[in-house]
């Protein structure tokens, strides 16, 4: 059977069995919002994600799975369920399918449709970060490539792992787009953000052969051997920063302060415990092409650490005294040589979040301040701190870009992506 022109156009979405098999229900809703039909395919495993109930309710279709089924046979021939469709979608790509693919392999309903069929077919792979990154899954990427494979994706961001990296599937939306510049005959697809995906495609990644240095978390500020100063600091959106600029190409360098988070891959991490030794390190990390001060510094610090605790004594409370602490961020905007070309720093303001972050702006001497409004209205005590969303404003000396509220890895992904592009101009 082969498509009438006049029927609306028909994607075979074929899900693997990946943590991100639950995003194609949103893509398959996407799809169908465009007039699109879509059938789905799943493998065994796939099934072990998400069921075929789901799956049959937003495609509105049967779903397909077993190879070896007379009843599906005689309905429909596993040959004319690849030919009925105008583009065969993978998502997600497993590294296993990848591998299948690349190799020709037809051992179920999948793969064998996928080497039966006579239309285009788009990937969206989703894995963890070094399966992607194994040398196995590059040599399959870059013989599908050859094949006339298109791929979207995978982006940067955490994993369902809790690890930071490239193999996040690329985002139902971005995969939509993919779909219809395939489906109208194009093959340029437009980049999702964050996806300056493939380690092996360095050359061309917008941040290749530039530093990157980034500080991420809270400091510990010591009182006696057992007490400290803190903040409610996560890391996570300066780690996701790291995580995005390492896939932007650039070689990064993370001076993180005590977090609960794993040293994202492919970063050069430096652990620091006081501002003093974050300062130590921002300064022995240097010369960078971009320095992006998202670690939430100690203001101030005891000024007498005791050597031993501290007694609790009745009736008498110590007094506690504090010295400042050194300015990380105007010490590296104001550097009279080797200022980095980019100096960002980040302002988590209470209270009139602009106003605060204009003057430090100006203060500090800096490019650009990502403001965040960290009052404690929020989710949570500390509101966006630990939180996995953000809402950020971009001040720099042109004005102001208010962003709407995201995951702290699209903030990042973005971020970086128009760090790279002032460091072009
Ligand atoms: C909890 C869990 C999550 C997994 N997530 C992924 C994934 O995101 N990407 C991937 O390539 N494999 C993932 N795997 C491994 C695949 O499920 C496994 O390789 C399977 O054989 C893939 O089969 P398929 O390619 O036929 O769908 C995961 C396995 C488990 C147990």
């Amino acid at each position: 059977m082969q498509p009438n022109s006049l029927q609306p156009k028909r994607i075979l979405l074929i899900v693997g069995g990946g943590i991100a098999a639950y995003k194609v229900l949103d893509l398959c809703r996407l799809i169908r919002r465009k007039g699109l039909l879509v059938r789905a395919v799943m493998t065994k495993a796939a099934g072990e994600f998400v069921t075929p109930l789901s799956l049959g309710s937003v495609t509105g279709d049967k779903v397909y799975g077993e190879l070896f089924s007379l009843t599906d046979e005689a309905e429909m021939g596993h040959i004319e369920l690849s030919r009925d469709a105008d583009l065969v979608v993978v998502a997600p790509a497993t590294a296993n399918l990848l591998a299948k693919m690349a190799s020709g392999l037809a051992d179920d309903l999948a793969t064998t449709l996928l080497l039966a069929t006579d239309k285009k077919v788009l990937a969206a792979p989703a894995m963890n970060l070094r399966m992607w990154a194994h040398p196995a899954t590059r040599r399959n990427v870059a013989q599908l490539t050859a094949d006339g494979v298109t791929f979207i994706g995978p982006t940067a961001g955490s994993m369902a792992c809790g690890e930071f990296g490239v193999g996040r599937l690329a985002e139902p939306p971005a995969i939509l787009v993919a779909i219809e510049t395939l489906l109208a005959g194009d093959t340029a697809i437009p980049l999702p953000e964050g996806a300056w995906a493939d380690p092996a495609d360095s050359g061309l990644r917008p941040l290749s052969g530039r530093h990157v240095l980034v500080t991420s978390g809270p400091t510990h500020e010591p009182i006696d051997p057992v007490r400290y100063i803190a903040n409610r600091s996560s890391g996570k959106q300066g780690h996701a920063i790291a995580a995005a600029a390492a896939a932007a190409g650039a070689s990064v360098t993370l001076v993180t302060g005590p977090v609960a988070l794993a040293d994202p891959y492919g970063v050069t991490a430096i652990h620091v415990e006081t501002a003093r030794e974050m300062q130590d390190a921002v300064a022995r990390a240097m010369p960078c092409d971009i320095f992006i001060g998202a670690a939430a510094v100690a203001d101030w610090r005891s000024g007498d650490v005791a050597g031993q605790k501290l007694k609790k004594s009745a009736g008498a409370v110590s007094e506690l005294t504090l010295v400042e602490n050194p300015d990380i961020l105007a010490g590296v905007a104001q550097a009279k040589t080797g200022r980095p070309a980019l100096v960002v720093g980040f302002a988590a303001e209470t209270t009139d979040v602009i106003a605060h972050a204009e003057a430090k702006l100006a203060r500090k001497g800096c490019d650009l301040i990502v403001a965040n409004d960290v009052s404690t209205s929020g989710e949570s005590p500390g509101g966006v701190m630990g939180q996995a969303t953000n809402t950020v404003h971009l001040i720099d000396h042109t004005g102001i870009e208010s962003w709407p509220t995201m995951g702290k890895e699209a903030i990042a992904e973005r971020l970086v992506a128009r760090l790279a592009a002032m460091l072009a101009q």
